[in-house]
């Protein structure tokens, strides 16, 4: 029998993730489909254990549910600990297993395909909300130099850095930033996708830096600024399929190739 995969959330009609899977399955030779389900913002649960019922080896969470998925499982990987999120379930007749990919998908889009080590390196979060929850502890663990979150409400960036509790993290607000550059910027406040102003300093870019936007496939300000300035770009594309990859390595026992799935997408 197909094994059966979702990706669930609440609006989940623009996900990517139905066709990626395909493309894994496809290249990988696995017998599986993958579906999107819009969750009820109230029936989460319910519509995970529906799933399940009908044979749902797995599923992706997106938003407003990664929390919820969380809370949900029977049990979490360490990287869903420490996000408090979780973005993969395996689905198991004896429970539920909580994964987050989000980070280890960052991780490998930076290494890999950017050719970006983060070892030694000094980087600024901006946000410090479920984006960046999902990507700190990893990128934590990768052995930057220094890791500042910077978030308009200072105090829940405090929190988070203390959550995490690496001595490499430290917690701001934008106007701190002042006379500051880093060898690596991440947005991963929600002006992406929202279109607001951010309001950073534009002076902390600088020629040769590296300015990552979590999100895709759209020209925000904060990657206008950062070309302005000179640094190099990338939005979230290359996350998006790796982390993909990591879910597929969960649930099949490997992992596809990348490349083609990241440059069709940025094709499309
Ligand atoms: P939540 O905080 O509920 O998890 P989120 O969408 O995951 O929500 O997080 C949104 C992030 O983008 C937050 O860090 C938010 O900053 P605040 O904590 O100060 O709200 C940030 N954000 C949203 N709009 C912003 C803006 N116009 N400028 C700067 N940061 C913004």
């Amino acid at each position: 029998m197909t094994d059966r995969y979702a990706v669930i959330g609440n609006p989940v009609g623009h996900s990517k993730s139905p066709w990626i899977h395909a493309e894994f399955a496809r290249a990988t030779r696995q017998d599986m489909e993958y579906v999107r389900i819009e969750a009820p913002l109230d029936g989460f649960e319910r519509t995970v254990e529906d799933f399940r019922n009908a044979g749902g080896r797995g599923a992706n969470v997106t938003l407003p549910f990664k929390e919820a998925a969380c809370r949900h499982s029977t049990e979490l990987s360490a990287a869903a600990r420490l996000a408090q999120a979780v973005n993969t379930l395996v689905l198991e007749p004896s429970g539920i297993r909580g994964d987050n990919t989000d980070g280890s998908g960052l991780l490998r889009d930076l290494s890999v395909n950017l050719d970006f080590p983060i070892r030694g390196r000094t980087i600024l979060v901006l946000g410090a909300g479920g984006a960046t929850r999902g990507i700190l502890g990893p990128l934590a663990g990768a052995g930057a130099a220094g890791i500042v979150v910077a978030n308009r409400t200072v105090a829940k960036a405090r929190d988070l850095v203390h959550r995490i509790g690496f001595p490499t993290l430290e917690a701001c607000g934008f106007e701190a930033l002042a006379g500051r550059t880093f060898d690596l910027l991440i947005n991963a406040t929600s002006t992406g996708l929202t279109g607001e102003a951010i309001g950073i300093p534009p002076a902390i870019f600088r020629k040769g830096a590296l300015a990552y936007e979590l999100v895709y496939g759209r020209e925000t300000e904060f990657l206008a600024l950062a070309r302005a300035a000179g640094a190099v770009t990338s939005d979230g594309i290359g996350m998006l399929v790796e982390q993909a990859a990591d879910s597929f390595r969960l649930w099949r026992g490997l992992r596809p190739d990348t490349g083609g799935v990241i440059a069709a997408l940025r094709r499309a």
